[in-house]
């Protein structure tokens, strides 16, 4: 299936391109250096309707489709990695387990202020023994009357400490191993709920990332997020539909990239002519919008797929590995297009080629989406 942008997506590509070249463009190198969150930023795409793309208007989103949320958080990317990333974890793993699974009190109360942009979403898995393998989970959640005592650290959650709402894994029965795990919705502010320094990253310095601490936090029963013994399915479905995201976010970072690198090239003089007509510089833009045109193809017939409530998990796992990959390939020509020009801090280029890179590492590493492709192509490799 080929995905149809409409002309509703492209205006909608035009609105975000717009805000993100006005409002983000000029700050994105100060915000990288200084390691700053855009909470105004954030505040503005709240109102623009970005925090909720892809909700329903009856719970406080723009009822717009997966294809759109693509396209938004593409076009932030393209000129900032780090806020793309913040709207990516915020739909797609904050706000979606609770839309998919949620009850209507839980979706009142905590969807809806998420996708009005009110509140920020994120999503606590990875554990120091639990990365590549989620199910080795150690947080645990023991019932205990009315509520659940929930214990253990999460490292590296993308939006903390400034998100509000974190869909949050725990084993709730020992020593039965995914089956064992539950989710639940956590907020900010229990206590005993902390939180580590934030971590002072590589790239997507715009976005923030820190541990999460809970020393017996007593979650109300009425927060676990589906059944018990349900989590891990939840989690593996949540991260299906962020990697769409995740992909999205590397196509954005990569077209960034290019169109910068394309702008240099018409300009550089080298030789007695631009350089983009020498033929060492003409191939790797060739090859450079080659790549670029098939990885929005891919990434956008996953959102389609989703959109449209057919299978998509290895479709989304195809789009993220590729893309990333593609999109490490990219900055990295668009660096050395600008030479030695592009390996000074404050060049937007210097800034994608450290943004990229974790796009291959997080919502599972590229080797574990090839786990997940070959798992649909061949079956899962006996135990
Ligand atoms: N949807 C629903 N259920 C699923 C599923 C899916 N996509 N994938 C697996 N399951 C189910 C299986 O059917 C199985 O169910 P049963 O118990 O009923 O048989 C159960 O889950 C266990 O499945 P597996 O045996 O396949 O699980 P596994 O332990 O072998 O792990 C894995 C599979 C794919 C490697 C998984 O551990 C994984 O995805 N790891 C990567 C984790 C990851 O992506 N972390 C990212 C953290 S978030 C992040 O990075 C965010 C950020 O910073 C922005």
């Amino acid at each position: 299936m080929l995905f149809q942008a409409t002309p509703q997506h492209e205006e909608f590509r035009a609105k975000v391109r717009e805000f993100a070249e006005a409002e983000i463009k000029p700050i994105a190198a100060t915000l990288d250096q200084e390691n700053l969150f855009p909470d105004e930023i954030v505040q503005k795409m709240g109102q623009m309707g970005l925090m909720g793309l892809p909700f329903p208007t009856e719970y406080g989103g723009s009822g717009l489709d997966i294809l759109h949320y693509s396209i938004g958080v593409e076009e932030l990317s393209r000129v900032d990695g780090g806020i793309g990333v913040i709207l990516s974890a915020h739909v797609s793993l904050g706000c979606w387990p609770i839309y998919a699974f949620g009850t209507e009190k839980q979706k009142k109360k905590y969807l809806t202020p998420l996708a009005k942009g009110e509140k920020l979403g994120a999503f606590g898995l990875t554990e120091s023994e639990a990365g590549s393998d989620a199910g080795g989970t150690e947080t645990t959640a023991e019932l205990s009357g009315d509520h659940y005592v929930l214990s253990g650290s999460k490292i590296f959650i993308t939006n903390a400490p400034k998100a509000d709402i974190y869909v949050v894994f725990a084993v709730t029965t020992p020593d039965i191993g995914t089956r064992g795990i539950s989710a639940f919705i956590v907020e900010k502010g229990w206590e005993g709920f902390t939180f580590g320094d934030k971590y002072d990253k590589m790239g997507i310095r715009s976005s923030t990332t820190a541990e999460l601490n809970f020393n017996n936090v007593k979650v109300p029963k009425e927060n676990l997020l589906g059944k018990e013994g349900q989590g891990f399915k939840i989690a593996m479905a949540t991260l299906d539909g962020g990697r769409i995201g995740i992909a999205s976010q590397s196509l954005g970072i990569a077209q960034g990239a290019y169109e910068s690198a394309l702008d240099y090239a018409k300009e550089r003089e080298q030789f007695g002519m631009a350089i983009a007509h020498q033929q060492a510089i003409s191939f790797k833009i060739a090859d450079m919008a080659t790549k670029l045109r098939a990885c929005r193809f891919l990434v956008y017939s996953a959102a389609e797929l989703k959109e449209n409530h057919e299978s998509y998990a290895m479709e989304s796992a195809m789009a993220k590995q590729y893309t990333s990959d593609r999109c490490l390939e990219i900055v990295n020509d668009a660096l050395q297009i600008y030479g030695g020009s592009g390996f000074i801090k404050g060049i937007d280029v210097e800034r994608f080629y450290r943004d990229a890179k974790i796009c291959t590492i997080y919502e599972g590493t590229n080797e574990i989406q090839r786990v997940v492709i070959a798992a649909h192509l061949i079956g899962k490799a006996p135990k």
